[in-house]
């Protein structure tokens, strides 16, 4: 589908674990494929033929909105089969394992699992029980590689003037100790050029982001903003929480929560990001999520032809089951 793929001489990743194994290239190829996926999006009839007679398996062993139905949505208009597994109304709560769960599942034949699990590494462990390809849709505080794909894609879409992400700046503000979204932007937009400032609280910013290439640390929101091409907000995460990390909510939000007074120091056309779910007027200002410059709908958009562009890579550039 794209001449960028053919470029790469890397092999392509069976999974899309996480985006560690993806080279800059074979991102940019995925890109391409999403540009296409997009378009389709915009045709009276949403639907192509290209993943007939392939069935993916959206297994969610912890809650969604955005995520499990984008993969639905982008499985179905590609004329996949889908079937779905939610832990709440499953059979886990009889006391089935993950692995009888997932060999159950793989009984009836799917040829890619996206996975959701509160555990990290938990879509890795699935990737030795079944031959088919898993696709890591958020593992515990490690990764969310499509939520970072679909991030990236948006600022790709909404900044052309940028011919890749060089030179380009992001700051992430928030919960980034408990946040597989702030772990995936980092490694995928370092990985594509860009500089990222992470800022938050002593107790929300692990300093081990700080060793690496590309990303600065800072606990002022206005250092983080400043010059910024694209300001990300993230939830605090309470539920990832073992005890009480903040003095107080309101002395949180005025240091750290993005306001329209914050953007005024970042670039002219910054872009206000958020993965949701959101809690307006605790990590971001009530009215800068529905401002012109936010993005936020835009995201959740993007996600559809993204998530199309990963499984129709995963399954079409490959083979179904191996
Ligand atoms: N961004 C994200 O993963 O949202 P959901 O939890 O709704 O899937």
């Amino acid at each position: 589908m794209s001449a960028a793929a053919d470029a790469d001489a890397a092999p392509r990743p069976k999974h899309l674990l996480d985006l560690a194994d993806w080279t800059p290239k074979q991102i940019a190829a995925l890109f391409d494929t999403t540009d296409v996926m997009a378009q389709v999006m915009t045709r009276t009839i949403k639907k192509v033929p290209a993943l007939q007679g392939f069935t993916v398996g959206t297994l969610f062993f912890e809650n969604s909105t955005r995520t499990r139905l984008s993969f639905e949505r982008a499985a179905r208009a590609q004329s996949a089969d889908v079937i779905s597994f939610a832990a709440g109304a499953s059979s886990l709560s009889k006391g089935e394992s993950l692995k009888d769960t997932l060999r159950t599942i793989d009984a009836m034949q799917a040829d890619l699992y996206v996975v959701r699990h509160p555990a990290s590494g938990a879509p890795h462990q699935l990737t030795r029980w079944t031959d088919a390809r898993v696709v890591n849709a958020g593992d515990g505080r490690r990764a969310h590689p499509t939520q970072a794909l679909l991030d990236a894609y948006t600022f790709k879409t909404r900044f052309p003037e940028f011919a890749g992400f060089e030179g380009v700046k992001l700051a992430i503000v928030g919960d980034v100790a408990h946040s597989r979204v702030a772990r995936s932007n980092v490694e995928l937009w370092t990985k594509l050029g860009a500089h990222v400032t992470l800022c938050g609280p002593r107790t929300l910013l692990p300093e081990e982001f700080g060793e690496r290439s590309g990303v600065t640390l800072t606990h002022r929101l206005a250092d983080a903003v400043e010059g910024a091409h694209a300001v990300m907000a993230l939830r605090l995460q309470r539920e990832r929480m073992a005890g009480p990390l903040l003095p107080s909510l309101a002395e949180y939000r005025a240091r750290y929560q993005v306001s329209r007074a914050a953007l005024a120091l970042a670039h002219p056309d910054a872009l206000v990001m958020h993965p949701g779910p959101m809690n307006r007027d605790v990590e971001i200002e009530g009215p800068l999520a529905d401002d012109p410059r936010s993005v936020i709908e835009a995201q959740v958009a993007n996600g559809v032809p993204v998530r199309m562009a990963v499984l129709y890579t995963l399954l079409v550039g490959g083979k179904g089951r191996a």
